[in-house]
């Protein structure tokens, strides 16, 4: 198995493995996850997005990577940042999960380690998550990350258009809460 980025209460965090491939062409092909992401995608799109995040993980420790249960070894999504066409300055972070997975409070417990990665050690000036306006599952997570709703966007992405809720968290906002030791679990 490969190093793991982190370990937190439930999960471990870490770069992909050859069998996590069958379970990511799984995950983002199925409609209902990828509701909001752009809709399902094809097996061969899915290797060349797996290579290409563990390169990116490799050369500037971002990356959208796997999600493992610690009790099972079982693969349960993805979380990570990554960078947007849309917002090519900011760092973004994301969420991915299998659906008998949802309403455990997975994601959060990931992205908590992401987001304090992105400003801890890549030392950004803030962190955003773009979802589609009706993504309320998404907001939710990005709201326990303490992020707030910034603006709405009509964005491209291919042929299609849709209307983006960008949440937004200010470093220095992050700072004063983890200071202050009080960030909401
Ligand atoms: C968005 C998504 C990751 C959210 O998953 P989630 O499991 O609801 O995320 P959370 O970590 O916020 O889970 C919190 C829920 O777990 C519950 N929970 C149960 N046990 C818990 C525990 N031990 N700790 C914390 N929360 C727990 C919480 O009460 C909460 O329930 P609620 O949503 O009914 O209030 C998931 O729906 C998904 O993968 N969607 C498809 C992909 C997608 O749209 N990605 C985002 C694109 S922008």
């Amino acid at each position: 198995m490969n190093a793991p980025v982190a370990v937190t209460d439930r999960l471990v965090l870490r770069d992909f493995t050859p069998s996590d491939v069958p379970l990511y062409v799984a995950l983002s092909a199925d409609p209902e996850i990828m509701r909001y992401l752009g809709g399902p995608k094809s097996a061969e799109h899915c290797i060349g997005e797996i290579e290409a995040i563990s390169k990116q993980y490799a050369a500037i420790a971002v990356g959208m990577l796997a999600v493992e249960r610690r009790e099972d070894g079982q693969f349960l999504g993805i979380c990570g940042l990554s960078y947007e066409p849309w917002y090519p300055d900011d760092l973004q972070i994301g969420w991915r999960f299998f659906k008998d997975h949802w309403g455990q409070g997975y994601p959060t417990e990931a992205a908590r380690v992401w987001r304090d990665h992105a400003f801890a050690t890549l030392g950004a000036p803030r962190l955003i998550s773009i979802s589609d306006v009706p993504n309320f599952r998404s907001h939710r997570v990005m709201e326990r990350l303490g992020m707030r709703p910034d603006h709405d966007a009509v964005l491209q992405d291919g042929e299609e258009t849709f209307e983006a809720r960008i949440y937004v968290q200010e470093r220095a906002l992050w700072q004063s809460v983890i200071n202050a030791g009080n960030f909401p679990r």
